[in-house]
């Protein structure tokens, strides 16, 4: 057994229903549709989108859109078939442990740790520009103390803070109320984007959006820096490379259809929703952002886009400063529910595996009245303040991208396994093209990891190393099937 011991998908429905780790099951299709563009519509469309055009892509930021919706579509398909089939908290992590071995799974696990905490990290840091701009635009301008290093150091920012405090809070009080809180407010994002995009669109100067992609220029040591363009000897950035950096960095803005399936323990009818969800959501997403980014560029040269606030820097160019506050105010809101669905995503993943003991079980017991795991909660709110407050968002919006391609590569290889090894279990959804689909799922997220920076590559071998040596070095001996694994060998010496 060991690192590939798996635990039977029986037995990890079964888990679910244990009272002392038991989440309430109150979703339904349309509240998981919603959560999904609640998490997925972020700071990679409203701030990301102006680092990305103004650094590598200009208007054919667009298009990366399309690479990171297809590179997204593939890896969804296969997520929606892992979470039609094994319906427990725990997303991609629980997926593994019943087909690739709990050693993968740990892996996962900590890649999707990686991903949401950095994620709730990185969005509060968006929240933080938003919040800034809503300020400035009625005329105040805050001390920059309060979100930079004095002289331009590095990130210091108190800001973000103050929105993964609120969230945390109101995740350790419950879920219904968060879900509820969570579908008005991503109701007014989705009002927004559409605003932006309709009422932006009669502003857009022709001029700015050509050429559409700009020529490629020598970039020099700047490019040096990206892992497949430095193998491959390419020196430029705009053009087709630059179509394909801005996607890999761009990628953040879908991030959260797979958190949907992270729910799964909480939905009603988990088997045939969540396919419903997290393809649902992501295709309407797909649309927003190819049309929100024309408009974005189409305002404004894009090389100006580079701001921390870049919706309310395209939309000075708007005869309405009315606009401009109106959607900064709104998009502020909107990111509030982002970061809450982040923390709320690693709080399960951790919990899932606090219950197999790959983590310790004092993580996830659940608090006595609001019957949330509380103290996987606050712990995440914590690191995801203090990583919100030193590090750069870029640095962490890369970190983020790269963990979670990764566990999209496992998934996808996860998906092939699985239909080998339990073809007997019902699936109320399957991804077509099989195998052809969870194929190019990996080749693509492969793909985009390559135009990532070698120091996004390091810090993420680092992360993945001490994902190592606790695994070894703790998970392996305290795991549930190790145990259950050794007291059958003890029954059957008896
Ligand atoms: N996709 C989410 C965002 O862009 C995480 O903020």
């Amino acid at each position: 057994m060991g690192i590939m011991r798996t635990k039977s998908i029986e037995q990890s429905i079964q888990d679910t229903e244990d009272p002392e780790f038991k989440l309430r099951k109150a979703l339904g299709p349309l509240d998981l549709t919603l959560f999904g563009i609640g998490v997925i519509i972020g700071t990679g469309l409203f701030v990301l989108t102006g680092e990305a055009a103004a650094g590598y892509a200009g208007p054919a930021v667009a298009l990366s859109y399309v690479v990171g919706g297809i590179v997204c579509a593939l890896a969804a398909l296969c997520y929606a078939e892992f979470a039609s089939t094994v319906p427990v908290a725990g997303s991609a992590y629980t997926f593994s442990y019943a087909s690739l071995g709990e050693f993968i799974a740990w892996l996962i696990g900590w890649d999707l740790i990686l991903e949401f905490t950095l994620g709730a990290a990185t969005v509060a840091k968006g929240w933080s520009g938003y919040f800034v701009s809503v300020f400035e635009i009625i005329g105040i301008t805050l001390p920059t103390w309060l979100y930079a290093a004095p002289g331009g150091g590095p990130s210091h920012d108190f800001i973000s803070l103050i929105v993964i405090a609120l969230v945390t809070t109101i995740l350790v009080i419950g879920i219904k109320l968060s879900s509820q809180f969570n579908s008005v407010i991503t109701t007014l994002k989705i009002l927004v984007t559409i605003f932006i995009i309709g009422f932006g669109i009669f502003f857009i100067s022709t001029a700015n959006l050509t050429p559409f992609i700009p020529p490629a220029k020598p970039g020099g040591e700047e490019l040096q820096v990206y892992l497949l363009p430095s193998l491959l000897g390419i020196d430029t950035i705009y053009g087709v490379t630059g179509i394909f950096t801005a996607a890999a960095l761009v990628f953040f803005a879908y991030i959260g259809f797979d958190i949907v399936a992270t729910t799964s323990e909480e939905a009603r009818n988990p088997q045939r929703d969540l396919p419903i969800a997290i393809l649902g959501s992501l295709a309407i997403c797909t649309v927003f952002y190819v049309l929100a980014s024309i408009v974005f560029t189409g305002l404004v040269p894009y090389d100006t886009l580079a701001t921390a606030a870049p919706a309310a820097t395209a939309l000075e160019a708007t005869p309405f400063p009315a606009a401009q506050l109106i959607v900064s105010l709104a998009i502020l809101i909107g990111l509030t529910v982002v970061v809450m669905i982040l923390v709320l995503g690693q709080s399960r993943v951790a919990f899932a595996m606090s219950r197999d003991n790959l983590l310790p079980l004092w993580f996830s017991r659940v608090h006595s009245t609001f019957r949330t795991p509380y103290r996987i909660t606050i712990i995440t709110g914590i690191v995801a303040a203090l990583l919100a407050f030193f590090l750069p968002l870029v640095t962490l919006g890369e970190l983020v991208n790269i963990g979670t391609l990764a566990a999209f590569v496992l998934v996808s290889i996860g998906v092939i396994v699985l239909r080998r090894t339990r073809p007997d279990l019902p699936r109320a959804f399957k991804v077509p093209g099989y195998p052809v689909v969870p194929i190019l799922a990996v080749i693509s997220c492969l793909f985009l990891m390559g135009f990532l920076t070698i120091g996004t590559w390091g810090r993420f071998l680092v992360w993945m190393g001490i994902g190592l040596v606790i695994y070894f070095g703790y998970s392996r001996s305290h795991s549930k099937l190790a145990n259950q694994d050794s007291s059958m060998g003890a029954n059957q010496e008896t």
